[in-house]
Parts: structure tokens; sequence; C-alpha cells
């Protein structure tokens, strides 16, 4: 792990007044490059080719005098493959350009974590050692954070043999690289019918099923809470909802639009629904349930900290469905910006909006914090 000594060392040959907001572009990019400008600083965005014109083209910056008027990215660059990011020379410039990196889950998909913790020596806005948590499985995984935490997560079921209501099986897709092959079934019977199927079927192997996560089903709606922590605020709360958005997964939002009788004629290619993400959408959350929601985010905050020292820095996502009694599950945790946070891109959020008197995303208010950290010389507290 790159210690923040090095980090803040590297922060010190930067000339902080043309600081860059740095980007993986894909995931978030466009919400942190839409408030990094409106907070007046310049952006830069590492692409892949073939996915790159969204930022080289479309939201390509125009400024004039430095104004700007049209788009977002200011600066890109385009890779072969996204991890080309870590080379030497691909650092070097980010430092040259004084970049202040913000981490997505694109960027710890495409570049190995091994490398981002000991190799990638460009200031992050954000916990390094807290991104290795998402992965499902290792040791202190968020799982194990949430247990330490005292939240409520959906409860494991250790043997299929065991299955003995409506589970979730949470395991990866054999083709679709980075996409999840995850399927229900409420008996041993149905995991068996359904895992034999799917494997025929090339979604999954009996490799990744034997190592599958197997969890409590919860019948309920989907609310990824957006949340944020300022390690700098001194007077006012340090934790923030900013904002609530929920998935369109495919093909489960297909099934869920068929009358039953039709989903009951689907064939066997088709009948078992995939969770691939495709969109977002907003929400707001029933105004007692609140109270809650910050509860949960206080006690992840306070795990986060004792057990990943600094702790989380800036924004994460609390990825919860909530049961018939209203209570809130917590199925996973994204220790940085959350991927649904272009639902309030540039327009903000009711929460974020209402917090702050004016239109602030999660990216906004990434942008925010790092200014504010500059104005009163503490970026070296919310880099790593
Ligand atoms: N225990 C659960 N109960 C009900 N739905 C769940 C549960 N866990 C996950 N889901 C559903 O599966 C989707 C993906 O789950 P998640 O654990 O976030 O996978 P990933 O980490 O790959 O994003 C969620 O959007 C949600 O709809
Ligand atoms: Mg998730």
């Amino acid at each position: 792990m790159i210690e923040r000594k090095e980090i803040i060392e590297v922060l010190s040959g930067y000339d902080l007044n043309k600081t860059t907001i740095g980007v993986l572009a894909s995931h978030s990019a466009l919400d942190v490059c839409d408030g990094a400008v409106e907070e007046g600083f310049s952006t830069y965005a590492v692409c892949e080719k073939g996915r790159e014109r969204t930022y080289t083209e479309y939201f390509k910056a125009r400024r004039e005098n430095g104004k700007l008027v049209r788009g977002i990215v200011d600066h890109a660059d385009v890779y072969a493959r996204f991890n080309e990011i870590l080379k030497p020379e691909s650092q070097k410039k980010m430092r040259d350009m004084n970049t202040i990196f913000i981490p997505n889950r694109s960027f710890t998909s495409y570049c190995s974590i091994d490398d981002i913790e000991d190799d990638f020596k460009v200031p992050m806005f954000g916990s390094r050692n807290l991104l290795r948590s998402e992965e499902r499985g290792i040791e202190k995984d968020y799982y194990w954070l949430l247990e330490k935490a005292g939240l409520p997560y959906p409860e494991k079921i250790q043997n299929p043999e065991d299955i003995d209501c409506l589970v979730m099986v949470k395991l990866p897709h054999a083709v679709k690289n980075l996409e999840r092959g995850f399927f229900t079934a409420s008996s041993y019977d149905e995991f068996k019918q359904k895992s034999e199927a799917l494997i025929k079927q090339g979604v999954i192997t009996q490799e990744d099923l034997r190592e599958a996560r197997i969890e409590r089903y919860i019948i309920g709606p989907v609310f990824n809470l957006d949340l944020f922590y300022s390690p700098i605020e001194e007077e006012m709360s340090r934790i923030e909802l900013l904002g609530v958005d929920w998935r369109f997964e495919t093909s489960l939002d297909g099934h869920v639009r068929l009358p039953a009788p039709q989903q009951m004629t689907l064939n066997q290619m088709q009948i078992t629904p995939e969770y691939t993400v495709c969109g977002h959408n907003s929400a707001t959350l029933r105004e007692s349930l609140l109270e809650e929601v910050f509860e949960l985010a206080e006690r992840y905050v306070r795990a986060a900290q004792k057990y990943y020292e600094p702790g989380i820095i800036g924004p994460f996502c609390l990825q919860t469905c909530v049961d018939k009694d209203l209570d809130f599950y917590v199925y996973d945790v994204a220790p940085r910006v959350g991927g649904g946070t272009n639902v309030h891109v540039s327009t903000g959020h009711p929460y974020g909006n209402t917090l702050w008197r004016m239109p602030v995303s999660t990216g906004r208010r990434v942008a925010m914090e790092i200014r504010r950290a500059i104005e009163q010389n503490r970026v070296e507290e919310i880099v790593t």
C-alpha cells in the first residue's frame, strides 16, 4: 500500500491553483466532470479506445477566454486499454497536470486493486485501502465491515441444501466480463435445477457456483443511498445524504413488465432474468425513514474509521432493500462514488439541493470538498 505520506509528498510538488480533476472515463465520470467544472476546475478523462467519444467529442468542453460555454471534459487521453492509466508515463502526466483523481468502480474493475494500492502514485480523493472491501469474498470484505458496524445485511445461507426461503445466489457471469450471473431460488431443488440450466447455457460455471454467496432475498424496493462524509467539516454534520437512486436492470425489468401468464411462457433461455445494470432513476424516501438512513451512515462511517483507517472520505453508497416491516438491509457498499449518481448530474437531487441551497450532485459535492480543502490548506486530509 502506498503510504499516505508518499502521496502528500507528491502533493507538495503540486500547484493547487491549477488543480485538474481526473477520472477514468466511464461509470460516474460525467457527474464528476460536471461538478468539477462547476466549481472552477479543469477536467481530465482517461478513455479506452472504442468507448471514448462520449468524452472526447459529445461532452467535450469548449472555453472562451477560460469561460466554459459548452461541455465538461477539458482534456482527454485515449488508451488502448483502461489499465494503461497505471503506466508510469500516464501517472507522470497526471501529476504534471496537478491531478486529483476520483476513483470509480470502472477504475477498480479495469485496473488491478494491487496495482492501485501499490503503484498508482497520484493523489486520490478518498481512501485507497477501502476500495478492496468491495471485492465480495475476501477476508475483510464489506460484509465483514457491516458485521463489525452492527449494520443489517441479508442473512447468509451456508449451504445450498439449507435453502428454506427465497434466496439470491451471487456469482459472476461466465462470459460477460464484469457482469453478474445472479439467480434466485426458493428451495434446494430449484437451486439445483436452475444452476444446472445456467451452467449448460454457459451463463455461470461450476467453480464460481461453489464460491457463490447465497443470501436471503429481501422482498422490497431497492434504494441506493448516495452519501457523503466530509472529514474537514468542523461545525455541521459531517454526514450528508445527497441523493437516492435505483437501477434499471436487464433483463429483470423486462420480465416485470410482462403479465404473469406471459412470463410463464418464456423458454429456458429467457426464463431466468439477468441483473445487468443499464440505467438509473431517482427516488426519495418516506420522510420517517430518513432517520434510519443517517443511522446506517453513521455506523458505517465509524466502522470504516476503526477498521480501515482513515476511513471514508467523500462519497459512498449504501445499497439497500427495504422489507415489509420497513427495515433496511444493506446488500452492497460502494466506498466511492456510487454508480447511479448521473441521476442528479447538473440538476442535483432533492436532498443535496435542500442541504446546499443550490444544485448539488455527488460530482459537485466532491469538487466542493476539494475546493474547500484547497482554500483551507487541508488537501492532505482528503487524499490518500
Ligand atoms: N439480498 C438481496 N435481496 C434482494 N435483491 C438483491 C439482494 N442482493 C442483491 N439484490 C439485487 O441484485 C442487484 C445487484 O446486487 P449487488 O450485490 O449490488 O451486485 P453488484 O455488486 O454486482 O452490483 C441489486 O441491484 C438488487 O436488485
Ligand atoms: Mg452493487
